[in-house]
């Protein structure tokens, strides 16, 4: 049987924590929402009454509803009031996993004995992660995607000590806030992470090597297999610099020959073209303005 939520606590309110806590927020818990600036905190709650007002403008939820959505959400710098009512904790701060170890472990003195942590890491083992509490069987893997708002997919990552408790309440806590799920055994870079590094890896090969200029291999992804976005400016979006970490990453565990960041990645970086965020990636976005 699924354990009971009905508090859930999002560590770390950027990107994706955001995201996340928007989301979990309309699907009727309490959340509380924790960072360590309270400048990033006033940014994640502004962001997500824009996101519900388009909501509401779009005539898919009430102002009433919107308002008591927000209601719902507490923004704090304080761990111990974040974490200690909680029933359900979702780690999303930057992928580094002593940052992660350090948060588990700080969070498992102060969290309920029952307390499930569920991790957001796109490739970093949950196991050890998990050896950072004292509550291996409650610690899960739950992979988010971007925008999580719109996603429809969470990627459940269990180790062999992940309890059926902690599967069953995750998958029913997904399904309750409207998410579709995948299962999948903690393996480094998971289904989703390993598969679009490789198409990545390829399509960035091909380009290397000048068989095809970027804007095309993006469109024959696109048009060729319905892929909504091609390589290049899933890259761009996601961050130059992340992509490239995620596939040197991939690349240590199961060898150079199948994940290897390209060159022009690297050049980007050492330029500072970092994709969307800064403006310049692959593609140009000043130009495009
Ligand atoms: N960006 C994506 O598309 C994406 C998709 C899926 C998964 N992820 C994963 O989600 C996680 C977060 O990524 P993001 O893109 O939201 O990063 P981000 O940099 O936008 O947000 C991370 C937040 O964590 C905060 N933080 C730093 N140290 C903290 C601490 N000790 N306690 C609490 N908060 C702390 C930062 O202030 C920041 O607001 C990463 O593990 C990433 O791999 C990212």
């Amino acid at each position: 049987m699924a354990t009971e939520i009905i508090n859930v606590t999002i560590l770390g309110a950027g990107l994706m924590g955001t995201g996340i806590a928007q989301v979990v927020a309309v699907g009727g818990y309490m959340v509380s929402v924790y960072d360590i600036a309270e400048i990033i905190l006033e940014k994640s709650k502004s962001t997500i009454e824009k996101q519900l007002n388009k909501e509401v403008a779009k005539s898919r939820m009430t102002e009433d509803n919107t308002k008591n959505t927000i209601e719902r959400i507490l923004f704090t710098m304080d761990l111990k009031t974040a974490v200690g009512n909680a029933d359900y904790i979702i780690e999303a701060v930057p992928e580094n996993l002593d940052l992660k170890k350090k948060v588990f472990s700080e969070v498992d003195k102060l969290a309920k004995k029952n307390a499930i942590f569920a991790s957001n890491t796109s490739e970093l083992s949950i196991a050890l992660l998990a050896e950072a509490t004292n509550r291996k069987d409650l610690v899960i893997g739950t992979h988010w995607f971007y925008p999580p708002h719109i996603m429809k997919l969470i990627e459940v990552v269990v180790t062999p000590l992940t309890s059926d408790d902690t599967l069953k309440t995750t998958l029913s806590f997904c399904k309750k806030i409207g998410k579709e799920t995948v299962v999948c055994k903690d393996v480094p870079g998971f289904i989703t992470s390993r598969a679009i590094s490789a198409l990545i890896t390829e399509c960035m090969r091909l380009y290397d090597e000048g068989v095809a200029s970027f804007e095309d291999i993006d469109k024959a992804m696109r048009l060729g297999f319905n892929h909504p976005i091609g390589p290049f400016q899933l890259t761009d979006m996601s961050g130059v610099d992340v992509v490239f970490h995620s596939i040197e990453s991939l690349g240590k565990t199961y060898g150079n020959e199948r994940f290897k960041p390209s060159d022009k990645m690297v050049e980007l970086i050492k330029a500072g073209n970092l994709g969307q965020k800064t403006g310049k990636g692959f593609y140009d976005y000043k130009k495009e303005k």
